[in-house]
């Protein structure tokens, strides 16, 4: 008889933790970012249709699939559907070797920001500094330029401190570290919003950049295609933040919901789970708003001039906001980068976590063992992003994985969950304890989600075949981003070979309950 399995020591745990995992460096700066490029206030409305048609439905799938079967991603489907086991891995081995691969580069690049706060290092030009000095980036994704050695050392650390966290039972290690993590997160957040909106300059750009709705931008029913044609990219992309920001389609949310008590409230849970992630990121949104346009009125420039995507809001317009406070400038920059930093640490530990517990499931393997070995191949991959090319590597990734991988393991999942295990026995179980869910949840996760995600995935795949994204070459693409997926498939189909103990296969019965195993 295999070990019992750990579990939080209390709700509270697992819901920080799983918030840990949600809010994360997507909330500070990639929301804000997408919120003023699809129309600014605009952009709430498809933002929380996204939420309500797939994204609370979803969580609450994930919950309740891991709370169902007891099981990591690999475990749960398989109890399912056999066939249906590798769609369990793959989901992990995305998260480990497509998403936290680069995104402990990136914590290690708010590592390194973190220390030049204390001198604010960065000079009066931080485009200069950022791709220059500090990145030291290469001419293409083609060369990639040897090893950058402060990012090399700060994602070391960060590796070190996942381990750190991860080989340890889930209520010493992961419990504990959000109870101390999220609250500190919090608390930084609300101060520095305050200080932000303290700011000239704040106030405007809140209110004319960001509550400021573009309505055209997402207007589906205009009668030119083209303004049409744009609509549906937006709303395309606030699906595609929705999954990123709340973590799903990598088989976390099943993991960490396998560790909890027979009795608890899978739909506040998740209800809980979705609203503060996204209330969060509405809040961060006055910061980031805010600062730009501080810098906007301080340099003189318009709002436009000042804002910029991407990694570039919090290593380029972030550090110059910083220099030109009227006080306090370190203080100020080692808030936010703590902030980055702590956020994304706790994003990082549950990506660990997903690939983590689905070994420990299937091969019974000692716990600490795996996440020491997982942690040291993680590290050891992640050095190719910290190369001088690493960031046009990354880019290429990061966006196969977010349009496609995300999108299509969420897309999977409603199918296997809506009609192989069918879609009312998991309701049936949600309900047994809670406010539980609505019947029109089964729709949902039949119909509706489904249907959406592969619009989604026809609409990237449509932009991609069009034009080369970002203009890289096909080459390129096809190896960084395809070749990446494949490889994790081709991961994912080799660990669903392995054999089961046949005593862990037996599908979980709750009592009431029909089984309808196909
Ligand atoms: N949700 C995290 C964010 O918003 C990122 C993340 C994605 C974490 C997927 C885990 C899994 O940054």
């Amino acid at each position: 008889m295999s070990q019992a399995r750990s579990s939080w020591n209390t709700n509270l745990g697992f819901l920080l933790a799983s918030i840990g995992s949600a809010i994360g460096l997507g909330n500070i700066w990639r929301f804000s970012y997408m919120a003023h490029e699809h129309g600014g206030g605009a952009f709430l409305v498809p933002y929380l249709a996204a939420l309500l048609v797939a994204g609370i439905p979803i969580m609450i799938l994930e919950y309740g699939v891991g709370h169902h079967q007891k099981g990591s991603s690999p475990l749960s489907f398989v109890r399912i559907s056999r066939r249906f086991e590798w769609l369990g891995w793959w989901m992990p081995v995305v998260a480990m070797f497509g998403i936290m691969l680069y995104y402990s580069v990136i914590i290690g690049w708010c590592v390194n920001y973190l220390i030049h706060s204390f001198t604010l290092a960065w000079g009066p030009d931080t485009q200069t500094f950022f791709f220059e000095d500090f990145l030291q980036l290469s001419d293409s994704a083609a060369t990639l330029g040897g090893i950058r050695l402060p990012i090399l050392f700060a994602t070391m650390l960060v590796w070190l401190t996942c381990w750190f966290i991860c080989f340890r039972e889930i209520h010493h290690g992961i419990e504990k570290a959000s109870l101390i993590f999220m609250p500190v997160l919090f608390l930084l957040t609300i101060i520095m919003v305050g200080w932000t909106l303290s700011l000239d300059g704040a106030a405007e750009a809140i209110f004319g950049q960001y509550l400021h709705a573009d309505w055209e931008k997402i207007n589906l029913f205009a009668a030119d295609p083209e303004v049409r044609a744009a609509a549906g990219n937006v709303w395309a992309a606030a699906f595609g933040q929705i999954f990123f920001t709340l973590s799903l389609g990598f088989g976390i949310m099943i993991t960490y919901a396998s560790y909890l008590p027979e009795k608890t409230d899978i739909a506040k849970n998740a209800f809980i789970t979705c609203s503060v992630n996204c209330l969060y990121s509405l809040i961060a949104g006055f910061a980031v708003f805010g600062i730009v346009g501080f810098m906007a009125q301080s340099q003189g420039v318009g709002f436009e001039e000042a804002i910029k995507g991407g990694p570039q809001l919090a290593f380029v317009v972030y550090p110059k906001a910083i220099s030109l406070l009227p006080g306090f400038n370190v203080l100020f920059g080692v808030i936010f980068f703590t902030m980055l930093v702590i956020a994304g640490l706790t994003s990082g530990v549950s990506l660990i976590e997903a690939f983590t517990c689905s070994l420990t499931d299937k091969f019974e393997w000692p716990r600490r063992q795996v996440a020491t070995g997982i942690c040291l191949t993680g590290f050891l991959g992640s050095i190719i992003f910290t190369t001088r090319g690493g960031l046009y590597i990354l880019d290429i990734a990061d966006h196969f994985i977010t349009n496609y991988a995300l999108v299509l393991g969420g897309l999977l999942e409603c199918v296997v969950i809506g009609w192989i295990l069918k879609a009312t026995v998991l309701r049936n179980h949600i309900n047994r304890t809670g406010i539980g869910i609505h019947r029109t949840w089964v729709f949902f996760i039949k119909y509706t989600t489904p249907a959406i995600l592969l619009y989604l995935l026809y609409l990237s795949a449509v932009g991609d075949l069009t034009r080369n994204y970002e203009g890289y070459k096909s080459s390129q693409l096809l190896l960084y981003g395809v070749g990446w997926l494949v490889l994790c498939l081709a991961a994912a189909f080799i660990l669903n070979a392995f054999a089961w103990k046949p005593e862990k296969l037996k599908r979980r019965h709750h009592a009431g309950e029909d089984d309808l195993l196909v």
